[in-house]
Order: structure tokens, then sequence, then C-alpha cells
């Protein structure tokens, strides 16, 4: 699950066609689930951080790689959060 989310990850900052609506989406699963700002970027530098710890190739410009795609699918999900609170109904 992990590794299928962060190769979605990887592919809609390549602009892989259909991973940014299905990436607007996943802003309302997770809106839903109140799945807050603060928790993606707790996530975001735990699993950075986890993946240094163990994987010695996992240098600087890699993890700000990392950092940048991630926050990059995180706007793009963001955009559904903004949308969403401009229309109280959630449709
Ligand atoms: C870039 C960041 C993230 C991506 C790409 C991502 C991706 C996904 C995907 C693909 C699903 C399954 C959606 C479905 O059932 O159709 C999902 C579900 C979920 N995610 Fe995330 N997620 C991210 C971050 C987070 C974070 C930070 C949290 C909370 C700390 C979170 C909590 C959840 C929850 C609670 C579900 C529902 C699980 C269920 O229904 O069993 N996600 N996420």
């Amino acid at each position: 699950m992990l590794k299928t989310t962060l190769e979605m990850v990887a592919g809609h900052a390549e602009g892989q066609l259909g991973l940014c609506m299905y990436f607007h989406l996943l802003g309302k699963v997770h809106r839903r689930h109140q799945v807050s700002a603060d928790m993606f970027e707790q996530w975001r530098d735990t699993l950075i951080q986890a993946a240094a710890e163990f994987n010695p190739r996992c240098d600087a410009q890699t993890r700000g790689a990392w950092e940048y795609v991630i926050d990059y699918a995180v706007s793009t999900m963001h955009q559904r959060f903004r949308a969403e609170a401009a229309q109280p109904s959630g449709a």
C-alpha cells in the first residue's frame, strides 16, 4: 500500500495523466477521515526520516526530492480541501 502510494506520488509529480484528478479525489477521502494538514506534514517527515535511517543511499538530495513530490501531491489534495470548504455541503 505504501509503495503504491509513493509510486502515485512520484507519478503525479511527473504529470502522469489522471493522477491529478485522482489526488483531488483523495483530498476528499482524507477530508472525510479528518486528516489535517499537520498530519500530512508529520507523516511526510516521519517517512523521510525512516527512509534515511534505514537506507544509507538516502542522501540529502534524495530526501529533498521526496519532500518536494510529497508536498506537491498534498497541495493537490488540499485544493480539494479548499474547494469543499467553500462549499460546505461537500458536493
Ligand atoms: C501524500 C499523502 C497520502 C496519500 C497519497 C494517501 C493515499 C491514500 C490512499 C490511496 C487511500 C485509499 C483510498 C481509498 O480507499 O480509495 C488512503 C486512505 C486513507 N488514508 Fe491516506 N494517504 C496520504 C496521507 C495520509 C495521512 C497523512 C493520513 C493520516 C495520518 C492518512 C490517512 C488515511 C485514512 C484514515 C484512510 C482510509 C483508510 C480506510 O478507509 O481503510 N493518509 N490514503
